[in-house]
C-alpha cells in the first residue's frame, strides 16, 4: 500500500504527517538507497542543477534549497557556486543527517508550504525530489515563489515522464517492481518505496509542470531532461 490509496482524499495536515514520518522511517537508508537505486546517477541530476544556475544567479547569491532532506543539493550548491545555501526541511531525521554529514550546511526545520522565511528573501531556490511529496503541486510553486527576489530563479529537478517509448516501459517495470522490493528489503518499509512510483506518476509531466510554473508567476520557463527524461530540470524565472 502506498501513502494513500488510489481515490482516497485525506487532509493536506495528514498528508504531511505521513510524508513525514515516511521520511523519518526511511532516513537512515535514504542516501545508500538513493546511489544504489538509480546507480549513482542521482550525483550528475543535483551536479545539473547547479550547472544550469550558476550561470543565472549573481556572485554570492543566497540560495534555498527546500526539502533538502539529508543535505546532498544543498551541499552541491555551496561547493559548486559561490552562493550561500541554506537547507530546509520539515523532518527532523534527516536535517540531522545533513548536519552530521555536513556540519558547516545551514539547515531550518520548516515547511515547503509554509516557508519560515520573508517575501523576496532569495536570489535563487531550489527544491530536489520534494515538490511531488507536497499537498499541493501549485501551493508549493506559489511559496517558493514567494520567497524569491523579482527576477530571482526556481530551479526544480524531479522524476518525470520518460521519453522514449520503449525506454518508458522499462523504466515504469523498474519503478513498479524492482524498486519497491529492493527499497522495501533495505529501508524496512516497502511502502515507502511503493509510494514512491506512485507518486511519480499523479506527478505533472515536463509539459504541464512548466504550464504551472508559468499560471504561478514565473517567466522563461524551461526544462531539460535528464536520462532520457526520467528526471527533468525545470528552471523558472520570478516574474
Ligand atoms: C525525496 S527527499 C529529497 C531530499 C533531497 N532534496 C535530495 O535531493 O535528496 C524529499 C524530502 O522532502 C521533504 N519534504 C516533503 N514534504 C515536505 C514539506 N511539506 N516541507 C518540507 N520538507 C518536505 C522530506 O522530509 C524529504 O526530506
Amino acid at each position: 500500500m502506498g501513502l494513500t490509496n488510489p481515490g482516497q482524499k485525506i487532509s493536506p495536515e495528514d498528508h504531511a504527517r505521513r510524508v513525514r514520518e515516511m521520511f523519518a522511517r526511511i532516513s537512515k537508508r535514504y542516501d545508500l538507497l538513493n546511489h544504489l537505486l538509480s546507480g549513482n546517477v542521482d550525483k550528475q541530476w543535483r551536479r545539473a542543477v547547479t550547472e544550469k544556475l550558476r550561470p543565472l544567479i549573481p556572485a554570492n547569491a543566497s540560495i534555498l534549497d527546500v526539502a533538502c532532506g539529508t543535505g546532498d543539493l544543498t551541499v552541491a550548491l555551496f561547493e559548486n557556486t559561490d552562493a550561500r545555501a541554506i537547507g530546509v526541511d520539515f523532518c527532523r531525521p534527516m536535517l540531522e543527517l545533513a548536519a552530521r554529514k555536513y556540519p558547516r550546511l545551514l539547515l531550518v526545520e520548516g515547511d515547503a508550504l509554509q516557508l519560515p522565511f520573508g517575501e523576496a528573501a532569495f536570489d535563487a531556490v531550489t527544491i530536489g525530489f520534494g515538490l511531488r511529496n507536497l499537498s499541493s503541486t501549485e501551493d508549493g510553486l506559489k511559496e517558493l515563489r514567494r520567497v524569491l527576489k523579482r527576477h530571482g530563479r526556481a530551479a526544480i529537478l524531479e522524476f518525470s515522464k520518460p521519453t522514449v517509448p520503449g525506454f518508458r516501459a522499462l523504466s515504469t517495470a523498474y519503478c513498479n517492481y524492482v524498486l519497491p522490493r529492493i527499497g522495501g528489503i533495505i529501508s524496512g518499509s516497502r511502502s515507502a518505496y511503493r509510494y514512491l512510483p506512485d507518486s511519480v506518476a499523479r506527478f505533472p509531466d515536463q509539459e504541464a509542470l512548466a504550464g504551472l510554473m508559468r499560471d504561478v508567476g514565473f517567466d522563461e520557463v524551461e526544462f531539460q531532461n535528464l536520462t532520457g527524461g526520467i528526471a527533468a530540470l525545470h528552471i523558472g524565472r520570478r516574474v
